[in-house]
């Protein structure tokens, strides 16, 4: 059993917002463009391939971006969870404190991650808004079917054969967005055109210009 601290007390930085925007060289009228960009999808949806596509565009133009993803923080930060609905939620409430200080660093954060359950996705979003931080839940909206079909790194396979247990889309289920900033259809549209969406989102948003 884990004793919470409790003898502790929240210590304000100096440093603004606005400040740690002029270092990142947001430039006159563009400021802090601090955010979350949060895919949420079955495994092979695409949530990598267009968070990927994206954080690269950012980057190549100049705008501070960096993506979590699932598989990579499950090798480090969360490397001692697994994938039961406790461990996914523990999963997420981490990664969602980590977009949260990206970005309140001023950085783009794009999150991609299964996250399958509602309840969680609200929760990232409700850490991302008492801090005051813009979070857009993008649905990487692709059919089991398909996902299955391409089975990129064979888990369907496996999990089909027993081999992986509580595996999304076939015996724990995911729970679609009820209501998210937007929606990719990866099974009928481009990548290049969903990246373009997302771009497009972030503009509309003024998060760039
Ligand atoms: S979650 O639900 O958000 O906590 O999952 P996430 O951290 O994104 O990790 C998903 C990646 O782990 C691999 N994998 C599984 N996915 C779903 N269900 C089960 N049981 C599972 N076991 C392993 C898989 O590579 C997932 O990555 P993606 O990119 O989605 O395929
Ligand atoms: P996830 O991270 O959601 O598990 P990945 O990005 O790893 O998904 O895998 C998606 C697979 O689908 C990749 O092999 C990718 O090349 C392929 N794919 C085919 N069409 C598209 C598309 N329009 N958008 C994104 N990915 C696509
Ligand atoms: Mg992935």
């Amino acid at each position: 059993n884990i004793q919470k601290a409790t003898n502790v007390r929240f210590e304000s930085n100096h440093v603004t917002r606005d400040k740690r925007a002029q270092i990142l060289g947001a430039g006159p009228g563009k400021g802090f463009r601090g955010c979350t960009i949060w895919f949420t999808g079955l495994s092979g949806a695409g949530k990598t391939t267009v968070a990927f596509a994206v954080e690269e565009y950012l980057v190549s133009h100049g705008i501070p971006a960096y993506c979590l993803d699932g598989d990579n923080i499950r090798h480090g930060l969360n490397k001692n969870l697994g994938f039961s609905e406790q461990d996914r939620e523990e999963n997420i409430r981490r990664v969602a404190e980590v977009g949260k200080l990206f970005g309140d660093a001023g950085h783009v954060c794009l999150c991609s991650f299964v996250s399958p359950f509602v309840a969680d996705r609200n929760m990232a979003r409700n850490i991302h808004q008492k801090s005051g931080l813009p979070f857009f839940e993008v649905f990487v909206d692709t059919p089991l079917e398909v996902c299955e079909q391409r089975d990129v790194k064979g888990l369907y396979k496996k999990a089909r054969q027993g081999l992986i247990k509580k595996f999304t889309g076939i015996d724990q289920e995911y729970q679609k967005p009820e209501h998210p900033e937007l929606v990719l259809k990866t099974a009928s549209v481009p990548l290049e055109e969903s990246t373009r969406l997302v771009l497009e989102m972030l503009r509309e948003n003024g998060i760039i210009p």
